[in-house]
């Protein structure tokens, strides 16, 4: 039977060789240290929790009407980002999806058509370029490589935008590289496409996670007209330790959320209802638990990056945002691999250092960026030292 081409041409991940590897690993008893999450290793705050269980006893059991979100977390989420991020939007122009992903997906497919670009700079979150070409419209990469900071100039922008270029999507603070664009980096980008026929996409879904105290910035709150062609996206998954819940949002012009939002109606229908209860006391309720979170993984943060930059051959730029590093591994690729490797060394090197050393990281190539590896630091301090100290034994042998 048929299976649609837009479905069979969707790549298998390629980060999911290695972590079914380490996987099993694991389940036959081997001690591997995992540096692949892409999640807080913390709790939902207690008080988040108790809101869901509050939730089920009052009986909020049935479908969400509308579907795209409870007026209460959309007006609980605009008021967040006016406090947070500065940004003005009305609780009409929040949709809740289900997780930053779904909301994601339903904006490249609410403005994409077949012949459309979406300007795309790498290293990437995996995810867009398979949403993109689901859409239909083809990925344009900016390549910007550890010597820029991973960080695209305007030049790059301008070069890369052409008739047919319908969205540039911008990803501060980064996954995978942690680069997070500072507020003038962000402006001279927007001076390239402010006022142009094109959507930015600012996912914006680590914007709790920026260190260093770099002045950084929402897109749309550069500037008051920005707001008109740009679309804010984030969630709870990440910042309030809530990636099971599926609770995430985008913000932006009102006629695109509604068509995203009908497009929600006959596909998922609501995001779940405790969860959505679960996420207004996340946004409104005390921030402390966040806070304590973000100053462990700052802790974390730079350990891991003085570590990694000690190691021979490994050059790591300090991530300012998120919770991954992306160093640049491949000065050891030929002696870690030998000269005849074919294919994306990263991923050749992440399986060897997973089958060696026991220490399992994501190959540099499912982002875009074949010289690097990505190492969350979502894990425990212990955890951290312990991989960490067999990586480094592992390339002095
Ligand atoms: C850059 C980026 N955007 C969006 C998401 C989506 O997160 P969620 O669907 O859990 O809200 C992720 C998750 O890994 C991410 O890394």
């Amino acid at each position: 039977m048929k299976i649609a081409k837009r479905v069979l041409g969707i790549q298998p991940s390629m980060t999911l060789a290695v972590s079914a590897k380490a996987k099993a690993m694991k389940a036959a008893g081997i001690d591997v240290v995992g540096f692949g999450a892409g999640e807080p290793d913390f709790k939902t705050p207690d008080h988040v929790c108790q809101a869901a269980v509050k939730a089920i006893r009052d009986g909020h059991h049935g479908y969400i009407v509308p579907s795209s979100g409870l007026a209460d977390l959309k007006k609980a989420v605009a008021e967040y980002l006016k406090r947070r991020c500065g940004l003005a939007y009305e609780a009409a122009q929040v949709l809740i999806g289900c997780g930053g992903k779904h909301t994601l997906y339903e904006a490249f497919v609410a403005t994409l058509e077949p012949g459309d670009e979406a300007v795309l700079p790498a290293p990437y979150w995996v995810s867009y370029p398979e949403m993109i070409r689901l859409a239909g419209a083809r990925d344009v990469i900016i390549h910007a490589g550890a010597d820029q900071g991973f960080k695209i100039t305007p030049r790059q922008l301008a070069s890369a935008v052409t008739p047919r270029t319908r969205v540039v999507v911008i990803n501060s603070p980064s996954n995978p590289t942690g680069a997070v664009y500072t507020r003038a980096e962000l402006a001279a980008l927007a001076d390239v496409i402010a006022g142009k026929d094109i959507w930015v996409f600012s996912d914006e879904i680590y914007n709790e996670l920026v260190y260093d105290g770099i002045d950084t910035c929402s897109f749309a709150a550069l500037r008051p007209e920005l707001t008109a062609q740009t679309v804010t996206f984030g969630g709870a998954s990440k910042s309030w330790a809530m990636t099971g819940w599926r609770i995430g949002w985008a913000a932006g012009p009102a006629d695109l959320i509604k068509a995203m939002g009908n497009l929600q109606d006959q596909s998922t229908s609501n995001p779940t209802s405790i969860s959505q209860y679960a996420a207004i006391a996340a946004v409104t309720g005390p921030q402390e638990p966040l806070a304590a979170m973000k100053a462990e993984f700052d802790r974390r943060r730079l350990y891991m990056f003085e570590r990694l930059n000690a190691m021979p051959g490994v050059r790591c730029i300090r991530p300012q945002g998120a919770f991954y590093a992306f160093p640049d591994v491949s000065a050891t690729y030929e002696r870690v691999l030998g000269r005849a490797v074919q294919g994306p060394k990263s991923a050749a090197w992440s399986e060897k250092v997973l089958e060696q050393a026991k220490v399992a990281v994501v190959p540099g190539g499912a982002f875009g960026d074949d010289a690097c590896v990505r190492l969350s630091f979502a894990t425990s301090m212990q955890q951290i030292e312990k991989g960490l100290d067999r990586l480094e034994k592992f390339l002095n042998g």
